[in-house]
């Protein structure tokens, strides 16, 4: 696997593949690999004869007061999982790299309406922003044929795929189931901030989306009692804050009052400083 952090160096070294037809599979991360990273980048080299990675953690995307200069970094580790997991290149850019005039300096933004509005777009103003304008920079660098993303960040997913429509972007979106613990918690990076108290209540997001799923299966289609049950799961736990629960259309972000499929249900809890997502998608019966 060649690591690369420089931008030109990149382009260069890809060309060649491009020319000559070869495919390109590209994952896009912050780092601090876990089993749902590596679950992406095993499926870019199986579905490509290039699989690229990039670890980058965008300070563009956070907000004043979120975790950016806390956020887990481990290059040493990531390179050798990256690696295990079949990509064959690595970019590594630093701030200076991606952004050579400061991101506070940057002129041109990729604003993504409407699907950004609701759900996370609401607690973190300027988020996605930050995400569509630094996708949009790693797929101008790296010009995959197809990218995955994980339905852990459904929204996310969501504003990607409105985006690469929008522009017309020549590049496929493919989208990863969510990686789990054993015992349910969504794998993140950011998990490792839980300290044992808000880890062991962080697993009422996993089964409050089970309850959700058995009313589903049991043909409830009142979206509000969905939320409402949901909500009693993780209001159970003293440690949970609830930044919200919502039960929308998957492909739109608009709330559903009555559950018509595809429906995201999706949530986002704090416990201590940790923002925990979750979500589940309802295809019908
Ligand atoms: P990051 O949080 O590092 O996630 C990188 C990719 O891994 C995303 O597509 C995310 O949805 C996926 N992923 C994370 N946890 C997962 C899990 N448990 N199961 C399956 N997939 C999972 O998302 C970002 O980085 C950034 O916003 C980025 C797209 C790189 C732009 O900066």
């Amino acid at each position: 696997m060649l690591v690369i952090k420089s931008v030109p160096e990149l382009k260069q070294l890809l060309k060649p593949f491009r020319l000559a037809g070869k495919s390109i599979g590209f994952v896009p991360t912050m780092g601090y690999l876990h089993q749902g990273h590596l679950s992406l980048m095993r499926q870019a080299k199986a579905d490509n004869d290039v699989a690229v990675a990039s670890i980058f953690v965008n300070p563009l995307q956070f907000g004043a007061n979120e975790d950016y200069s806390v956020y887990p970094r481990d290059l040493e580790r990531d390179s050798s999982l990256a690696a295990d997991a079949g990509i064959d290149v690595l970019f590594t850019p630093g701030v200076e790299d991606m952004y050579p005039n400061g991101f506070t300096n940057m002129l041109t933004f990729v604003d993504v309406r409407k699907v950004t509005e609701r759900l996370c777009g609401a607690f973190r103003p300027g988020h996605f922003r930050g995400v569509a304008t630094v996708v949009s920079k790693l797929f101008h660098i790296v010009e995959p044929q197809v990218a995955y993303f994980g339905q852990k960040d459904a929204q996310q997913v969501v504003v990607i795929k409105q985006m690469v429509a929008d522009l017309n972007m020549n590049v496929k979106i493919v989208t990863m189931p969510i990686v789990r613990e054993t015992d349910g918690l969504a794998m993140s990076s950011r998990n490792v901030y839980l300290t044992p108290e808000e880890r062991q209540a962080a697993l009422s997001l996993s089964r409050s989306l089970k309850l959700a799923e058995t009313m589903l299966r049991d043909g409830c289609t009142d979206a509000g009692k969905i939320a409402h049950a949901i909500r009693a799961v993780i209001e159970k736990e003293p440690l949970a804050v609830i930044d919200y629960i919502s039960v929308s259309h998957a492909n739109t972000i608009e709330e559903q009052e009555r559950i018509e499929a595809p429906t995201l249900i999706a949530l986002a809890v704090r416990f201590g400083k940790t923002r925990l997502i979750d979500n589940m998608i309802w295809e019908g019966k």
